[in-house]
């Protein structure tokens, strides 16, 4: 049987790389995003259905849900990747600022992730969550501002409880933490902050959406059954002390 997987911010960088990849790997992709037009343009990929969603909004997600459940029949695997990073400088942080970060990168994946896990119910095999999560949880020494680190840090610690609390279920949970990696979001630095963080990776580049998609889709294939409640960095090396 093919096998149902959902990808949130599906029209973004690493999103479509990440829809492309699974598509190749031969499952089906439902494709969440409130970017309507940048889905539209992904349509005719065969395989991918999209559902405009604005994960911000708890009754959108499930109506979502709700439409998977009838059309697809299920779920074997969930991406959360959808997120951003807002950037006021901490004093400045406005309070709906703080809570639509944490609600699109941690408040949607956790509701997701809900409805995801009643969705794999009885579908056969290891089932799959696999959380996009952040270098900058970890890193210190780059510019991510601290509510985008907290958001990645709770989204992390989700990933460690979902794993333990449905391991025998054999539902795998993991993060990808990727450091800088060459999408949309990149917009949301100046120039000269961009060309600093690109210059202290190890390689000398940025990474690209399709080498983060690779290990997504990795962890989805039977090659990662066997791993969950992990943390992966993808970073070239950069942070190794
Ligand atoms: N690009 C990087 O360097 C980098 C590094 C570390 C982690 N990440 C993480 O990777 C993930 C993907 O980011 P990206 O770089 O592809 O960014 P992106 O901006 O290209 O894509 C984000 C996608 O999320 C969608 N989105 C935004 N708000 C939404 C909402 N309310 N409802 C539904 N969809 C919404 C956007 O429409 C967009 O398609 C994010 O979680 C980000 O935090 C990115």
């Amino acid at each position: 049987m093919v096998k149902v997987a959902v990808v949130t911010g599906a029209a973004g960088g690493m999103g479509r790389a990440i829809v492309a990849k699974l598509l190749e790997d031969g499952l089906h992709v439902v494709g969440l995003d409130v970017d309507s037009d940048g889905m539209a343009e992904m349509a005719q990929q065969e395989g991918f259905a999209a559902i405009p969603t604005d994960l911000m909004d708890k009754s959108a997600i499930d109506a979502a849900f709700a439409q998977i459940a009838s059309e697809h029949g299920g779920v074997d695997a969930l991406v959360n990747n959808a997120g951003t990073c807002f950037m006021s400088e901490f004093p400045d942080i406005p309070e709906d600022e703080f809570e639509r970060q944490m609600r699109l990168n941690f408040t949607a994946a956790f509701h997701c992730a809900q409805a995801s896990i009643k969705l794999m119910t009885g579908r056969a095999g290891v089932r799959k969550i696999v959380n996009i999560s952040s270098n900058g949880a970890y890193n210190f020494d780059a510019f991510d501002p601290p509510h985008y680190r907290a958001s990645k840090a709770a989204l992390d610690t989700l990933t460690k409880d979902l794993a333990r609390r449905y391991a025998t279920e054999q539902i795998a949970v993991n993060s990808i933490a990727p450091a800088m990696t060459q999408t949309p979001l990149f917009g949301v630095v100046s120039e000269e902050v961009l060309a600093k963080a690109i210059a202290q990776m190890p390689h000398g580049r940025a990474m690209q959406p399709e080498e983060i998609a690779a290990w997504v889709s990795f962890l989805i294939s039977p090659a990662g059954n066997v791993s969950s409640g992990n943390v992966i960095i993808l970073n070239q090396g950069r942070d190794v002390r």
